[in-house]
């Protein structure tokens, strides 16, 4: 950036002294209709925008510049933020033409964290800010979205846990204190995905007092956060980024509460991924979701609100008790659903209306549709009072108490009013007096004069009196020469004409006076008047909020209703037990799409408790399920996880019948994907999830495994899957599905009490394989791999040569060569098998180690050999060998 130099014009010096303060954000400098970018700027957002790049020269060096018409703007900030930028948006704050340097101030900064337009957020979507406090091990966090004034903060053990809680969140960017360790916040911010801002670390510090004085309460103890300083440190910071970047008193943060970390379902990224609560795992997409299944709520905040019911299901019995309750009600009652719907409907999006109110950004529609909004809540509130579930009632007393702001600004604010406040219009006739005299004049000038003409020819009985204009004198009277006796001694001669003479009144000078400004002063004093409103707004702000978070609540409850009503899901049984009891349930998602219709899909009962409940005698804690490619096994187990993670948000479920003993945390190791991003292969990810399961799972968690061990050699992968198996038998005892294709890990049932072997059915008919989708008592045997890859299209050829290797595998042949059986066949590789003949041939060379095995092959008793004994032997065997 060059010097200040006093070679630069004024306004080039306003331009740099400005931008010196926004050094990491895109300045916006407006000049006229127009927001300009130069220097290095106009480089970097010429290229990101696609937009030509020019330069300046008059009275400067030619420098760099690119704009973009002001009244376009949004779409280009919203280009930038995409690609990771800020952008500080500098505007004009004075009239232009009052000095000879228009005042120009940034009015605000735009950051992926901080957006409040709503034409880029997404309506259904939170937007937070992650702000984070660092000391020791430990973490505090605190999560701020901007666009609706929610205020969270909690603190957490480790890293690991504090990524995983901003990975739930979906943060959009994070805040550090610049006193934080960099090479730690650098990996934080890798691992959640996230841009990442420091701040001075005064923002930090005194963080409780300053919460206090933002909230105006003498202490926080009523916001449930005390004993949470590194977590109030972090909350802290986030709102003085937002009074920051926003240029405004935060006023709609007028509560903080506590994150929930330990009193909910805990979810790490990777379960919440496999069980793709929100994006599919391939494409990323919300249709396929059980989110998208879900959501059939009718206002954006209860979309949101359901989104974030399935980030933190509950572990209170009473709290989801509540919600249950609540929708059991409604999907009984399609009527009341209905009228609720309908009552909904109206209410547009209050807490997102009301932050870019408060924080000076709304405009006179913003106070229409939330007059709009405000006038629509007590018939809301009558029909939610109407309800019995406790909760529905609750969400509708907390309704009241907002109809004098309604009545206020349904009276004061015009029917459709313009997006900008600078033309007027804004304000309806009749909420005040002032403004509409000023309106009367500039919209109605003719018909005032022809009032003071017909006024003033009765009093003097003048007939042909006339009121006209010119630029030299303005407004006047004309009276002709014979009338001039009849003039009123209060009346002032202008001017003396061929056919008569000029006068004017006090009144008609009074009335020239204010046409001529009339425009000028309805536009000021609209703003003044749009202005008091906003403040009348930010009065109620607390109220708002109140009403905004009801209206989201009923929302999200009759959604789950509308949803149970129609999938026909029922009311889980959910306790304090260790036991899941799943009585023909179904995957919520798999039915919904299946080409046949819901009605073709196979309900499967899941009967599991953690190991020593009394349930457990009778399902066992380990589930090792078997079954062939295509089987249903991997269904099986996510419609598990889906039936538990429903009935703890306090929804119905798929299911005839369903008990549920409350899970702590739900674990899923599915499939496996490579992490290159963060650079480990396939396995390597499988074995950190697996790890991650061993040292976090306790007796009440909820732990699927689908084919673990599956990334490595298949000595490796049985041996590695059989100890996991082990270990949470033994060790944690908790509820476990396992699913797998090596059917060596049945034996595990002869050797541990609560381990059962279930397999999902199937029919051979000739060669072909029918799926019974039947999850049954066994365990199989075949995995039918090579009938699932015909199904699948593999060539003809290659399906022949598979079977030919399958029948020497199953035959553990070696051949003659002692080359592996898998090689042998109607390729038989070329040359003499000379190396290894000595191993059963006769008369080769010494080898003690081949003696070795030869001594253990002839001692084994064949009979009594389990499969997976075989196979360590024979990776024993090998590796002597070698
Ligand atoms: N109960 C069911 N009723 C109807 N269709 C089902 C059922 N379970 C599974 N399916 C269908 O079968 C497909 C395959 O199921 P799934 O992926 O669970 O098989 P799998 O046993 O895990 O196979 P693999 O061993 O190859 O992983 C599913 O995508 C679904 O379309
Ligand atoms: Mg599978």
């Amino acid at each position: 950036m060059p010097e200040i130099a006093q070679a630069h014009t004024p306004m080039m010096r306003q331009y740099l002294e400005t931008k010196a303060r926004y050094p990491d954000a895109i300045l916006f400098f407006r000049l006229g209709d127009f927001y300009e970018m130069f220097f290095e700027d106009a480089l970097t957002a010429s290229e990101a925008l696609q937009i030509t790049l020019t330069a300046r020269s008059k009275g400067d060096d030619k420098v760099p510049m690119c704009g973009v018409p002001y009244h376009a703007a949004r779409g280009y900030v919203a280009r930038l933020l995409e690609k990771g930028f800020k952008v500080a948006i500098c505007d004009q704050v004075e009239e232009p033409g009052k000095s000879q340097l228009v005042k120009r101030e940034v009015t605000r900064v735009v950051t992926p964290g901080m957006v409040l337009d709503d034409q880029v957020l997404d309506p259904r979507e939170a937007s937070w800010l992650g702000a984070v406090a660092l000391e020791g091990g430990r973490a505090g966090l605190a999560l701020l979205d901007a666009s609706t004034g929610q205020l969270q903060c909690g603190e957490v053990d480790g890293d690991e846990r504090l990524v995983d809680e901003l990975r739930r969140a979906g943060v959009r960017e994070l805040v550090f204190s610049d006193a934080a360790d960099g090479a730690r916040t650098e990996a934080i911010a890798r691992a959640v995905g996230a841009p990442a801002a420091r701040r001075g670390a005064a923002e930090f510090e005194r963080a409780e007092e300053r919460l206090r004085r933002h909230l105006g309460v003498p202490s926080l103890d009523g916001f449930g956060v005390s004993g949470l300083p590194l977590g109030l440190s972090a909350a802290a910071a986030a709102l003085a980024y937002l009074a920051d970047t926003q240029r405004a008193a935060p006023r709609h943060v007028d509560r903080i509460s506590r994150l929930s970390t330990d009193d909910v379902l805990l979810l790490d990224e990777a379960t919440r991924t496999n069980l793709e609560l929100e994006r599919t795992l391939s494409g990323g997409r919300k249709k396929g979701t059980l989110l998208a299944l879900l959501d059939r709520t009718v206002t954006a905040p209860g979309g949101r609100r359901l989104a974030e019911w399935l980030r933190y299901p509950l572990t209170d019995l009473a709290r989801i008790g509540a919600r249950l309750d609540a929708v059991e009600e409604l999907s009984g009652a399609s009527v009341a659903r209905e009228e609720l719907a309908g009552a909904l409907r109206p209410v547009a999006d209050l807490e997102r209306l009301l932050s870019r109110l408060v924080l000076g950004q709304g405009n006179a529609r913003d106070l229409r549709a939330l007059a709009g909004a405000l006038l629509a809540l007590p018939a809301l509130a009558d029909v939610l009072e109407a309800r019995g579930a406790a909760l529905l009632r609750e969400a509708g007393g907390r309704l009241r108490g907002l109809e004098a702001l309604a009545a206020h600004l349904d009276a004061a604010v015009a029917e459709e009013p313009p997006a900008t406040l600078r033309e007027g219009g804004i304000i309806r006739r009749g909420h005040s007096a002032e403004l509409d005299e000023i309106v009367a004049i500039a919209e109605d000038g003719k018909g005032w004069i022809a009032g003071l003409e017909a006024k003033e020819r009765e009093r003097t009985g003048i007939g042909s009196l006339k009121v006209r204009f010119n630029k030299v004198f303005g407004y006047y009277l004309e009276v002709t020469k014979p009338n001039l006796h009849l003039v009123p001694k209060d009346w002032e001669r202008r001017q003396t004409t061929v056919g008569g003479e000029r006068f004017v009144t006090p009144e008609l000078k009074g009335f020239e006076e204010k046409v001529l400004t009339a425009e000028e002063r309805r536009a000021a004093l609209e703003e003044r008047l749009f202005e008091a409103l906003r403040q009348a707004v930010a009065a109620e702000a607390p109220r708002v909020r109140t009403a905004a978070d009801a209206v989201a609540t009923a929302d999200a409850l009759l959604s789950l209703a509308r949803v149970a009503a129609e999938r026909g899901y029922v009311r889980p049984e959910v306790d304090a037990s260790e036991a899941l009891e799943i009585v023909d349930g179904r995957h919520p998602v798999v039915e919904a799409v299946l080409p046949d219709g819901p009605a073709a899909y196979v309900p499967n009962d899941v009967l599991v408790a953690s190991r020593g409940a009394p349930e457990c005698a009778e399902h066992g804690a380990l589930l090792v399920i078997t079954g062939p490619n295509m089987a249903g096994k991997s269904t099986v187990m996510r419609q598990a996880a889906l039936v538990v993670l429903l009935a703890q948000i306090g929804a119905f479920v798929p299911a005839r019948r369903a008990r549920i003993g409350l899970v702590d945390r739900i674990f899923t190791r599915v499939g496996a994907s490579d992490d290159l991003a963060r650079g480990r292969s396939t396995f390597m990810v499988e074995m950190t999830e697996t790890a991650a399961i061993l040292h976090n799972a306790t007796r009440r968690s909820l732990v699927v495994l689908d084919e673990i061990g599956r990334g490595t050699s298949t000595f490796d992968g049985v041996s590695i899957a059989w100890a996991v198996a082990e270990h949470l038998h033994d060790e944690t005892g908790c509820r476990t599905l396992f699913a797998t294709h090596y059917h060596e890990l049945q034996d595990l049932a002869r050797e541990r009490p609560a381990v059962r072997n279930l397999t999902v059915a199937v029919r051979e008919v000739g060669d072909r394989v029918v799926f019974l989708r039947k999850l049954v008592q066994g365990g199989a045997s075949r995995s039918y791999g090579i009938e699932v890859a015909k199904l699948a299209g593999l060539p003809a050829e290659v399906l022949a040569r598979a079977r030919e290797i399958l029948k020497n595998l199953e035959a553990m042949e070696v051949d003659e060569g002692g080359h592996p059986a898998l090689a042998r066949g109607r390729r038989r590789r070329a040359g003499p098998p000379v190396a290894q003949l000595g191993l059963f041939g006769g008369g080769a060379p010494a080898d003690p180690a081949a003696d070795e095995v030869a001594k253990a092959i002839r001692a084994l008793d064949l009979d009594a050999l389990r499969p997976l004994d075989a196979l360590n032997l024979l990776a024993g065997w090998k590796k002597s060998l070698e």
